[in-house]
């Protein structure tokens, strides 16, 4: 079986192992990082349908004490309610520190889990089985866990490395096309932000899904690596997601978090345009488009700067933003709220 393995040097050291049929070496990859223990697996309705059988198989024939916890698909479950169902879950299987959580799942199950090992008996090891595009390019790396609160999205979270990714791409043959694009929209954004080469790459659909995603867990890794706890350069990777969440949240999130980003990229390259930065915007709509997305964008400037006053990247009188300066090459830009409504009325008219 071939793979690839990309190693991560944070607070904690750990590997990403990436390559098709990955989940049976699931066991040999943990053997050597927890040995003997027990493995509290926590997936989601949809990937339990379809993997939750063949995980759990995989871990006992490796010799582990398997229990699994489902919880129903969807962002709704990234709530302090399954949090604390699945805390006590853990408690009530008697999972020891030297036990483990496996998240097997998208990002709501990998960041749900994450938080959920970094609380539990002040924190146990961890590690994710990502299952979607997107998690398999962004959440499962680095880090970050969160669940959402009535206040706003991923607002109470942590910083907590797992010891492990082990990202079986043949897991996404099984993604509808929507979710398989959302992940898409990140993976264009990695280009942008950092890699020409990549992005000129996925013009050729579809692209070489094992290559492009160890491609994009480098330069997360690298970006992390120089910045993991997010005070710098890690902001990077919110190109068009300052703007994506505004748009998300006026929606209601109706608009899905991809097509977001997506409309979120435009407007930035257009301003970065307006700013006499770069001319890329047509580029990148073109390719936008070409991967299926809706890139127009319904609400005014007014709505959208009154949603950008509430985020979370807020600084006082100011907001950073992240502007092209080219294709493969992004800056972040601290702009005053009166420059940046300005900027946005010319762009949005
Ligand atoms: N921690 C981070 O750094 C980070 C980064 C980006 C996003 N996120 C979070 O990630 C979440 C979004 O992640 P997501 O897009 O993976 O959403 P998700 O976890 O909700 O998965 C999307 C859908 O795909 C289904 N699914 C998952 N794997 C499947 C498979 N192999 N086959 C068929 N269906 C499958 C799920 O059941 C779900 O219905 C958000 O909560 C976001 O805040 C976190």
């Amino acid at each position: 079986m071939q793979y690839k393995t990309i190693n991560v040097s944070a607070s904690r050291c750990y590997d990403i192992h990436i390559g098709r049929g990955l989940l049976a070496k699931l066991g040999e990859f943990i053997r050597p990082l927890l040995g003997e223990c027990r493995l509290a697996v926590l997936t989601d309705s949809n990937v339990d349908a379809l993997y939750g059988n063949a995980v759990v198989e995989y871990l006992i024939n490796a010799g582990y004490n398997v229990c699994k916890y489902v919880i129903p698909a969807g962002e709704a479950s990234k709530c302090a309610t399954n949090l604390l169902a699945f805390l006590n879950f853990l408690a009530q299987e008697q999972i020891t520190r030297s036990d483990a959580v496996i998240a097997f799942g998208g990002g709501v199950v990998g960041d749900l889990g994450g938080l959920s090992a970094s609380l539990y008996l002040r924190g146990i090891k961890y590690v994710q089985v990502p299952t979607t595009l997107l998690a398999a390019v962004d959440s499962s790396v680095g880090g970050k866990t969160a669940i959402d609160i009535p206040a706003g999205k991923n607002l109470v979270g942590s910083f907590y490395q797992p010891v492990l990714v082990c990202c079986d791409t043949a897991l996404m043959d099984t993604l509808p096309s929507e979710i398989y694009r959302d992940g898409c929209a990140e993976v264009i954004k990695y280009g942008m932000i950092l890699d020409s080469a990549l992005y000129e790459k996925l013009h050729a659909l579809p692209f070489d899904r094992d290559e492009v995603v160890a491609r994009c867990v480098e330069i997360k890794r690298d970006v992390v690596q120089q910045d993991e706890f997010d005070n710098g350069i890690r902001g990077l990777l919110n190109f068009g997601h300052t703007f994506g969440h505004a748009i998300e949240k006026l929606s209601d999130f109706a608009v899905s978090h991809g097509e977001a980003v997506a409309k979120g990229m435009v407007i930035a390259s257009r301003m970065a345009a307006l700013m006499g930065m770069c001319d890329v915007a047509d580029e990148l709509s073109s390719l936008l488009v070409e991967y299926g997305f809706d890139i127009s964008c319904t609400y005014s400037s007014n709505e959208i700067f009154e949603s950008l006053l509430s985020d979370k990247k807020r600084r006082g009188g100011t907001i950073s933003v992240v502007l092209p300066r080219a294709v493969g090459d992004c800056t972040l830009v601290a702009l005053e709220l009166d420059e940046l409504k300005e900027l946005l009325t010319k762009v949005m008219a």
